[in-house]
């Protein structure tokens, strides 16, 4: 049986190129998709061929497919690390399909935020926002 954490990345920049990386190191997490941008030059990649790894083959989608691709790859999560107006729009198709979602993305209003509350009461889906993941020190 595979009990693997299956997760989905959304945001595949600087930071969601150190998350990739980490994931694909842990044996009990399982990365099955990463997305881009519509227009990005990573598209139809793999993270092996962005991070020059040899790993398992994970394919980078489109935003644009994104509620095709979670229906194929199955995630049971998903971590976004893009841009406030991307999140919001990927957290309303995260949510309609009741992936839960962890989002590192920083910058949103008010507003946005409001948004966000309001997808995870209508939908009844789980939202993290962490906006610091940065490792602390204690003294
Ligand atoms: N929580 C924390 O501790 C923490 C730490 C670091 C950064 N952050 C936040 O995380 C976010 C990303 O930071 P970064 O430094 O990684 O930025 P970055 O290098 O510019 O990466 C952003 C990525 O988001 C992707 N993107 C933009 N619009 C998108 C869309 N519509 N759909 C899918 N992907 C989209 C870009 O796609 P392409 O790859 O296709 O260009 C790019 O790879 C920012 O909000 C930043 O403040 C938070």
């Amino acid at each position: 049986m595979n009990d693997k954490l299956r997760i989905c990345l959304i945001g595949i920049g600087r930071t969601g190129q150190e998350i990739a990386r980490t994931i694909m190191d842990q044996d009990d997490l399982e990365l099955v998709m990463a997305v881009c941008k519509s227009k990005s030059d990573k598209l139809g990649k793999t993270v092996n061929d962005l991070l020059h790894l040899n790993q398992y083959e994970v394919p980078i989608t489109s935003v644009e497919d994104l509620e095709d691709n979670i229906l194929k790859y199955n995630p049971d999560v998903a971590i976004d690390f893009s841009s406030p107006t991307a999140t919001l729009n990927n957290v309303h198709t995260l949510s309609k399909l009741n992936i839960p979602v962890v989002i590192g993305t920083t910058g949103f209003s008010e507003d946005d935020a409001q948004q966000l509350i309001a997808l995870s009461e209508k939908y009844q889906s789980g939202i993290v926002h962490a906006p610091n993941i940065t490792q602390g020190s204690m003294f």
